[in-house]
């Protein structure tokens, strides 16, 4: 007979207790923002998609949402790119190597990479939304053979706010991407491209609009506008896939609030097809 002391039950974790990880190097990416190196201190590994997020948490100061910004394939490390903006990501930047810190996740649904393979893959990134889309970059050059074209737009407002400048220079010396780049505000060194990321579709050879999966990762206002260029190049609506930013607090879809309508974008998000988006009006104000 099956009692409670003989029945097998899955170890259940308490979601809102973190897992410490400790900071294995860090450095600076642009005046703003820091990459940095964890390690999880369990000996685990995160287990992440790319597109997920951790809660960081500094003990007696705070939690926040922050985008896992490596890829899955790459060992028992995962890599945050940090902006400063308040009380949490300020005490982040002021750690060195070898502290520890609270990380609960990863947390939310993540780009199915699955569903994409096989198919052609277009990355759309503004400003620090290169954070999670160098996970899903990173993670298709490790895949590179399960998937078809690979095209990368990345655009900075300016030439110093560009992030991940040694990444870009590695990507753009591989055949296997496509990598175009543009800052909105040129300064006087800058000999690249300039103008709002749309403008590189222009640069885009043309693709197969029933075999490409585009991945939209950037500020509210660049959504609408490379929405309408994807839906221009006959992007099917549910091959869109766009990452929503939202103020969270729990992170697992209990305190609704990064609730929009139905959508706890904590759980159902961060990343929906477009299709979806059509039917949350307020997702992207
Ligand atoms: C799913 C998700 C992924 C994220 N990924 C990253 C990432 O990879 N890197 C990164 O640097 N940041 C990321 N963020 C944003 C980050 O979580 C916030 O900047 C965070 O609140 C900062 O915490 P803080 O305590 O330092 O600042 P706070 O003291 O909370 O706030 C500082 C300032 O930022 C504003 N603010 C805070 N959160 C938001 C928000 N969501 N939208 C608009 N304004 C806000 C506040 O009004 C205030 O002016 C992400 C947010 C979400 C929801
Ligand atoms: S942050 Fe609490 S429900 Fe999403």
């Amino acid at each position: 007979m099956t009692t409670l002391d003989t029945l097998e039950l899955p170890e259940t974790k308490d979601p809102y207790e973190p897992v410490v990880a400790r900071l294995i190097e860090t450095e600076p990416l642009t005046e703003l923002e820091r990459l940095f190196v964890f390690e999880p201190s369990d000996g685990q590994v995160l287990g992440h998609r790319p597109g997920q997020f951790v809660q960081v948490w500094i003990p007696g100061v705070g939690e926040a949402p922050i985008s896992i910004c490596s890829s899955p394939t790459r060992g028992r490390t995962f890599e945050l790119c940090v902006r400063r903006v308040g009380e949490v990501t300020s005490h982040l930047h002021r750690l060195t190597a070898g502290e520890e810190i609270g990380v609960r996740g990863p947390l939310g649904n993540g780009f199915d990479m699955t569903a994409m393979q096989g198919q052609n893959v277009l990355v759309i990134a503004g400003g620090l939304g290169l954070a999670p889309a160098r996970s899903v970059i990173e993670y298709v050059l490790d895949e590179r053979a399960r998937f078809d074209e690979f095209h990368v737009l990345y655009g900075a407002r300016s030439p110093a706010e560009i992030l991940f400048r040694h990444d870009l220079i590695r990507w753009r010396h591989r055949e296997a991407i496509n990598l175009l780049v543009t800052v909105d505000r040129p300064d006087e060194q800058w000999r690249g491209r300039s103008g709002v990321v749309t403008k590189l579709f222009a640069d885009l050879p043309r693709l197969n609009p029933e075999r490409t999966c585009a991945v939209v990762i950037g500020p509210p206002v660049m959504f609408k506008f490379v929405v309408v260029e994807l839906l221009a190049r006959g992007i099917p609506h549910d091959r869109i896939f766009c990452s929503l930013e939202r103020r969270m607090r729990c992170g697992i879809g209990k305190c609704g609030h990064c609730q929009i309508n139905a959508d706890y974008v904590c759980v159902d998000g961060p990343v929906f097809t477009y299709e979806r988006m059509r039917e949350l009006p307020e997702a992207v104000t």
